[in-house]
């Protein structure tokens, strides 16, 4: 198959580039998504920052660089801000249809951690939802192609990028492409303990790296502070916006000892200070502030995961969670990365807005900015689709029973433990030694194997591999990367 653009992905980084693209070009869209609900778009709570209508926007960016620790790249932030800020409403909100919620006054506007102002666009707290279902509804209505249930697994191309090598159906073949465009996704499954929907392995920038482009900022993974302790699902950041607190064991308070904005600390605070009182004790969010009749319809999907006892108390056990990947394959302001022919865009990319850490709801901002940039881009830029020289081994997924859920659990259990919300020294160390075996055992049973599982995996510990190394390197504590030796 050829095609100017292919484009890995479907959720709000892909979908946009996808979109944008096939105003102008012939566009390919490979996606492991069936269901908008597969996508990480599709599970973000929160919502989408955007300008204050009454605001300045220096204090969007202000709030954007401080939550990055000072590390974010101001240009690329700016282009968040002011372009983002000009797309939600033009593309999202005109183009698509989205509707956020609204009171009296026009959009209804929530306040997150790290936020110095209500300035985010929500659908309930089932914002990504709302946004993935507009967009795959727009695509579907595009000229591009779209390969639903099939995955990509490796880049093609000896000098620059010239496609990927997908399955689906059954069948193995090339898709020859001018340029092409990663956006995948987060990278859940590296650890197991995540707020990300199943099969997010961090596929783009694991193949990526593979190819030979620059990846960077890898030791910055944002731990949500408030995931649900047992059951895992995500407790929006929005309930505590809306007044939900922090509380220890004793039913006492704690925020205010780490920072002077409580629970509307950036979001590593927050996580650090849960997973210390959760060392000796357990963390509870406690909702009864907002437990009200509004309830079930402004927090529907809190409201549909939580049990009577848990509503009729309001406590709820929280731990952190893997939620978000800040640093990945180095991109320009175009989504073009250090490789000829490759873009990436959302979590996948390393945009330089981040910096350190991320500020709540701007991911969905991100990946549609730079989403409709990359498109723009590639549509405008793509070469001839070159001639791959590659012909696929036949498809064949066989592997002995629990192969690969074995080695998830090796990898989600060193990864959590050595490279999680805290990290030392020696623990780094001990998780690279296995990371390296684990990739070894991973890289001899998938030599002429082409199956999705085994690729996945490949990625989810190219990617472990990447972050470990990142985190040995940078000795620092700065923003969510905690080191403590
Ligand atoms: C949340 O709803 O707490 C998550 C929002 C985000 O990660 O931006």
């Amino acid at each position: 198959m050829k095609t100017d653009v292919l484009v890995v992905g479907s959720g709000i980084a892909g979908a946009s580039a996808a979109i944008r693209a096939s105003e102008e070009s012939d566009v390919v869209v490979v996606t492991e998504a069936t269901r908008p609900d597969e996508t990480n778009t599709g599970w973000a709570q929160g919502g989408v920052a955007r300008r204050a209508p009454d605001e300045d926007a220096d204090a969007f960016v202000d709030d954007v660089i401080e939550a990055g620790a000072g590390e974010g790249d101001e240009d690329a932030v700016e282009t968040l801000v002011r372009e983002g800020s000009r797309v939600v409403d033009d593309f999202l909100v005109e183009e698509l249809g989205v509707e956020f919620d609204e009171n009296g006054d026009g959009f209804d506007l929530a306040r997150e951690g790290g936020h110095s102002n209500r300035r985010i666009l929500h659908h309930g707290d089932a914002t990504g939802r709302a946004v993935q279902v507009a967009l795959l509804r727009r695509l579907a209505e595009s000229d591009a192609r779209v390969l639903e249930g099939h995955t990509a697994l490796e880049l093609v191309g000896d000098e620059g990028v010239d496609g990927a090598l997908v399955v689906g159906d059954g069948d193995a073949f090339v898709v020859e492409a001018g340029a092409t465009v990663l956006a995948t996704g987060g990278i859940g499954d590296v650890y197991g303990r995540t707020t990300n929907p199943p099969g997010a392995t961090g596929d783009g920038v694991a193949m990526a790296a593979l190819a030979g482009a620059e990846v960077e900022d890898t030791e910055y993974v944002q731990f949500h502070p408030t995931a649900h302790a047992e059951r895992g699902f995500l407790l929006s950041e929005a309930l505590r916006g809306e007044g939900a607190v922090l509380v220890d064991g004793d039913g006492r308070r704690f925020m205010d000892a780490y920072h002077e904005d409580g629970e509307l600390a950036p979001r590593d605070i927050v996580a650090t200070a849960v997973h210390e009182v959760n060392r000796d004790g357990q963390a509870y969010l406690d909702l009864s502030p907002v437990i009200d009749d509004g309830f079930a319809d402004e927090f529907p999907t809190a409201y549909e995961n939580l049990t009577d006892e848990e509503t009729d108390s309001g406590l709820v056990p929280v731990a952190p969670s893997e939620h978000f990947l800040c640093g990945g394959v180095v991109v320009d302001e175009n989504g073009r990365s250090s490789i000829d022919r490759l873009y990436a865009a959302g979590e996948t990319a390393r945009t330089g807005v981040h910096g350190a850490n991320r500020l709540a709801s701007t991911s969905l901002l991100e990946g549609l900015t730079w989403g409709l940039r990359a498109g723009e881009h590639a549509a405008e830029n793509a070469a001839e689709p070159r001639s791959v020289d590659r012909e696929p081994d036949a498809f064949n997924g066989d592997m002995p029973e629990g192969f690969v859920d074995t080695k998830f659990d090796r990898l989600q259990k060193v990864m959590w433990e050595k490279a999680g919300p805290v990290r030392d020294e020696d623990g780094l160390r001990e998780a690279r030694v296995e990371l390296q075996r684990l990739r070894g055992e991973v890289k001899s049973y998938a030599r002429g194997r082409l199956s999705p599982e085994l690729h996945s995996l490949r990625n989810a510990v190219v990617v472990g591999l990447l972050i470990v190394e990142a985190a040995l390197e940078n000795e620092e504590t700065v923003g969510c990367h905690r080191r403590v030796a």
